[in-house]
């Protein structure tokens, strides 16, 4: 496998559909930078927990706002796991939790949120060599990306394995609850004003309810090599 020139792998889809792992598989193969955007809207999300600013389902915007400038998010591998870092403190398993699932959408909403991690992942993208997956990746974060794909599935098996990732984590939660919070989710990232979640025009479909994981990474990297041939 030959590939020269890094490009940008930009990944879009609904909630739970192994996005994350298809960019996490396809950024160890090609040795490029993964980023998982919605870590960043869950750190978000975390800090506006921790401090009061959501209650009862509804976000303090006024006081969130003031406070984003105290946010600052780092992504570290460590034993080639990436962590994130919420003020130098570790969050990774924190983030996955279903207090922030819950309020995450409500909090990625907001206009100054997007605009200031928009920001920072178009910083993280400046050089290529970079596979973000999110919602908005390929329409508003990076529109120029070589490579824009729309991962898909269906609900039956979003919510299965996020029951069992949730499961195999210690978490008790029913498979009623986690398809309710996936629904709701895509309800609420797909139907919001600013940068909703879209399929890009120009991106590339990748339905994986009947793939397996390396079947999905196989006909991920057949992408890149064709795309990345128009650019060499
Ligand atoms: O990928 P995830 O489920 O961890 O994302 C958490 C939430 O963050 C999701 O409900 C939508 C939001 N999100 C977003 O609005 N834009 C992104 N680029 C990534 C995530």
């Amino acid at each position: 496998m030959k590939i020269s020139k890094k490009i940008i792998i930009a990944i879009d889809g609904h909630s739970s559909c192994g996005k994350s792992t298809l960019a996490k598989d396809l950024a160890k193969k090609l040795e490029y930078t993964f980023v998982d955007s919605g870590a960043m809207y869950r750190a978000v999300t975390l800090h506006a927990i921790r401090n009061n600013f959501i209650q009862n389902g509804r976000v303090d915007e006024e006081k969130l706002e003031k406070a984003i400038s105290e946010i600052e998010i780092q992504f570290e591998s460590i034993n080639g796991i990436q962590h994130i870092f919420l003020n130098n403190k570790d969050i990774t398993d924190e983030i996955r939790l279903p207090n922030v699932s819950n309020n995450v959408s409500i909090v990625a909403k907001l206009k100054h949120v997007r605009k200031k991690l928009v920001q920072q992942q178009r910083k993280m993208g400046c050089y290529g060599g970079i596979i973000m997956d999110g919602r908005d990746i390929g329409t508003v974060v990076f529109p120029n990306a070589e490579l824009k794909l729309f991962v898909t599935a269906s609900t039956e098996v979003r919510t299965e394995r996020r029951f069992k990732e949730l499961r195999a984590n210690g978490i008790e939660i029913t498979r009623e609850e986690v398809k309710n919070n996936l629904i709701e989710r895509d309800h609420i990232d797909s139907t919001r004003e600013i940068s909703p979640l879209m399929q890009a025009k120009d991106a590339i479909i990748l339905d994986n309810s009947e793939l397996t994981r390396l079947q999905q990474l196989e006909l991920a990297i057949d992408l890149v090599n064709k795309r990345t041939k128009d650019f060499n």
